[in-house]
């Protein structure tokens, strides 16, 4: 009744330099009834996941593996009932979508995450064993009737403490066909990245491979998340630039490219735990980039933890895609917020850093939606120390001085006293 094909995709990853990166698999999911299929689905997942330790609490990031298949909970729908695709992972984990259709769009209407905290392989040290079950019907995954939902960029689903992020979609409901149409419904996100034109065709007359200009300093933005209420819960001023190493489709090589953040094409969302917040940047052009942050209830401080971009730029033969949560930056207490106004470099792995410029962040603890008290990084207190240091230097030289012109005015006046 189901039958599942997995492959693996995943990202190139140097098991030589001790890669960290959460590799990510392009999974294919199919529902069939009889001889047809309603269901079918090609996509990457990851979820980012807060459970309760003996000592506090903990966010870890899972993917989907590439060895996911169709659960038996999985069914086409009719008399009633709604079409389901249920992929099964790991021990006893679970991620479901449930499907709702009208005359012209079909959509997800539900979105249920089940994890297994017996496992200790991805949850170490948790207290407790539960199967935890949590679900959501604001998913945000609509397409026409008869066409394939498409959606490259990473799009994040909050569902209770937990972050699912696809990314790469490609995906039909409903289907009528044997395969996924070729009329697409593009997600939103996607949509300039999609209608940009396609590149001129090559001519044979090679023009020399653009050099890359540095694309000087970033632009500061300003980014806010707010959770289900209103309420701010999360801001951030800062000015950010890309640097990913991919390879580069009219170069025919592995290049370096620095790219700057567009305030102005930038739009913010996320969401906020007591000790895990989430701030996900997207830019038009189709660059998402995430940030998680965590709260340490036992000492009260926070810091950067994770950080996942997913680019699709112009010149990439395929998105490129990394993530790393086992990251250590931008350390501050509760109640406070993070400042680094020099340029700080954050580095995600071999192929992805983030520079960021004029930052201040704060994840935990706003009131009346204002930055409160602001903590200075190394760095700033290291710069604003040179130039007391040199203050004090010259004053200190003018004081010699005036001490000696004095000693020296008052040697010579009681000379001219003796005569
Ligand atoms: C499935 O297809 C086979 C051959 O194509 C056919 O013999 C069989 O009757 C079909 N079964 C159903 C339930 O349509
Ligand atoms: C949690 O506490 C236990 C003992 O109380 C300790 O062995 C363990 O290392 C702690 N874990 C972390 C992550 O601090
Ligand atoms: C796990 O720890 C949290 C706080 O860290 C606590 O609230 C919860 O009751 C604990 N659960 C179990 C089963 O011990
Ligand atoms: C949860 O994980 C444990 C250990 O990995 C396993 O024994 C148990 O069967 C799993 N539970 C379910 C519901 O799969
Ligand atoms: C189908 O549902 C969408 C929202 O779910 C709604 O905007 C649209 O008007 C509906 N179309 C029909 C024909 O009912
Ligand atoms: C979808 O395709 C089926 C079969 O080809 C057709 O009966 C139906 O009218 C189509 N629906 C829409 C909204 O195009
Ligand atoms: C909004 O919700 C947060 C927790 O989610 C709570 O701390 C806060 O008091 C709420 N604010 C209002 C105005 O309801
Ligand atoms: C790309 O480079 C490889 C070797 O570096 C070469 O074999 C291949 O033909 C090149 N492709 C194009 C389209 O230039
Ligand atoms: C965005 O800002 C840049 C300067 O920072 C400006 O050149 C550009 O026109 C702006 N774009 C839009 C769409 O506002
Ligand atoms: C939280 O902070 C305490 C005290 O600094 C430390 O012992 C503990 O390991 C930290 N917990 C985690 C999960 O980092
Ligand atoms: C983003 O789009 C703008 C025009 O919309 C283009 O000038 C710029 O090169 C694009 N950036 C990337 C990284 O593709
Ligand atoms: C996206 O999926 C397609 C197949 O579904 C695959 O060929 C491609 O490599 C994937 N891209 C990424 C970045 O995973």
């Amino acid at each position: 009744m189901t039958r599942t094909c997995p492959f693996v995709v995943g990202i190139a990853c140097f098991a030589i330099l001790g890669c960290v990166t959460v590799v990510q698999s392009q999974v294919t999911l199919e529902v069939t009834e009889g001889n047809s299929t309603c269901i079918k689905a090609e996509l990457s997942a990851s979820f980012s996941i807060t459970y309760d330790t003996a000592n506090g609490t903990r966010t870890v990031m899972v993917p989907l593996p590439g060895s996911a298949v169709v659960g038996v909970a999985s069914s086409c729908g009719g008399d009633g009932r709604s079409p389901w695709l249920v992929a099964l992972f790991g021990d006893g984990h679970a991620l479901g979508l449930g499907f709702s259709s009208n005359d012209s769009l079909y959509s997800v209407a539900k979105l249920t995450l089940q994890y297994n905290l017996s496992d200790v392989s991805n949850f170490p040290e948790a207290n407790s064993t539960d199967v935890v079950t949590v679900e959501t019907t604001s998913v945000g995954m609509v397409a026409r009737v008869n066409t394939t939902y498409r959606c490259i960029s990473a799009s994040p689903v909050i569902v209770g403490g937990a972050t699912v992020t696809f990314s790469n979609v490609t995906m039909e409901a409903f289907m009528t066909g044997e395969d996924l149409s070729p009329n697409e419904s593009v997600c939103t996100a996607d949509q300039s990245f999609t209608t940009a034109p396609p590149p001129p065709p090559s001519t044979t007359t090679a023009a020399p491979a653009p050099v890359p200009t540095p694309p000087g300093t970033p632009s500061q933005g300003s980014y806010s998340v707010s959770n289900s209420n209103g309420t701010v819960c999360l801001l951030a001023r800062m000015a950010l630039q890309l640097n990913i190493s991919h390879f580069s489709a009219s170069q025919n090589k592995t290049i370096q490219e620095v790219v700057n953040l567009l305030p102005n094409q930038t739009t913010s969302s996320g969401s906020c735990d007591p000790t895990s917040a989430t701030l996900v940047l997207t830019q038009a052009n189709a660059t998402n980039l995430s940030f998680l942050f965590t709260l340490n209830s036992t000492s009260n401080r926070y810091h950067l933890t994770g950080l996942s971009v997913v680019a699709a730029w112009s010149d990439m033969t395929a998105p490129f895609n990394t993530s790393n949560s086992s990251l250590d930056y931008q350390r501050g207490s509760l109640g406070r917020s993070y400042m680094c106004i020099s340029e700080q470099t954050l580095v995600v792995d071999q192929n992805f850093s983030l520079n960021t410029f004029q930052l201040q962040v704060q994840p935990f603890g706003i009131t009346r939606g204002q930055f409160a008290q602001a903590e200075e990084c190394q760095l700033d207190q290291d710069n604003m120390l040179i130039p007391i240091v040199v203050g004090a230097a010259l004053a200190g030289l003018v004081l010699i001085v005036l001490i000696a012109y004095l000693i020296g005015r008052k040697r010579s006046h009681a000379g001219y006293q003796t005569i």
